[in-house]
C-alpha cells in the first residue's frame, strides 16, 4: 500500500502519472472517495501516464463509460449516475480493458460486481484545505 498526501491538484496528477507510467495494458483502477476529492485529477494523471490527451479527461454528464487514445486506451468510467442497482452491467466492463488497455473506473463502489482478479484500488479524501490524501492499494476482487 502505498499513501501519499498532495498539495496541489498537480501533484495528485503526477502520482497517477507515475503509476500509469508503469503500466502494460491489463490494468484496472477503482477509484473511490467522494465528490471532488479528486477522482477525476486522478484519471487526468492517469490519461498522462498512457500518453493519451488529459485534456479529453472530464466528469461525463450523460455518457458513463469514455475512451482515450493513447500508448494504451484509456477507458474511464464513472458511475455517479447510475440510475438504478446492477445498471453497471450495462456496460459491458467485464470485457475491458483488454491487452492494450486500461481502465479507470469513478465511484467504483457503486459497481455490482468485480470481474477483474486483481484491480488496484484508489481512495481520495480530503486532508485540509488543497490537500488530498491518495492511497494506493492492490486488492483482490
Ligand atoms: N491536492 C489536490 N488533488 C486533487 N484535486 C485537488 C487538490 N486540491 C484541490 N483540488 C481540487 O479538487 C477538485 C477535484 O475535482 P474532481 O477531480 O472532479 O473530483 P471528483 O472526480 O472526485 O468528484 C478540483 O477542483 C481540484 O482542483
Ligand atoms: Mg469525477
Amino acid at each position: 500500500m502505498a499513501s501519499h498526501v498532495t498539495l496541489s491538484e498537480a501533484e495528485t496528477e503526477a502520482v497517477a502519472e507515475a503509476l500509469a507510467r508503469a503500466f502494460r495494458g491489463g490494468e484496472v483502477v477503482l477509484l473511490s472517495g467522494e465528490l471532488g476529492s479528486g477522482k477525476t485529477v486522478f484519471v487526468r494523471g492517469l490519461a498522462r501516464g498512457v500518453e493519451a490527451d488529459p485534456e479529453e479527461v472530464a466528469s461525463p454528464t450523460f455518457v458513463l463509460l469514455t475512451s482515450y487514445p493513447g500508448r494504451l486506451t484509456l477507458h474511464h468510467a464513472d458511475l455517479y449516475r447510475i440510475g438504478k442497482p446492477g445498471e453497471d452491467r450495462d456496460l459491458g466492463l467485464e470485457e475491458l480493458p483488454g491487452p492494450d488497455g486500461v481502465l479507470a473506473v469513478e465511484w467504483s463502489e457503486r459497481l455490482s460486481w468485480l470481474p477483474w482478479p486483481e484491480p488496484l484500488r484508489v481512495l481520495l479524501e480530503h486532508a485540509g484545505e488543497g490537500r488530498r490524501r491518495v492511497t494506493i492499494e492492490r486488492a483482490e476482487a
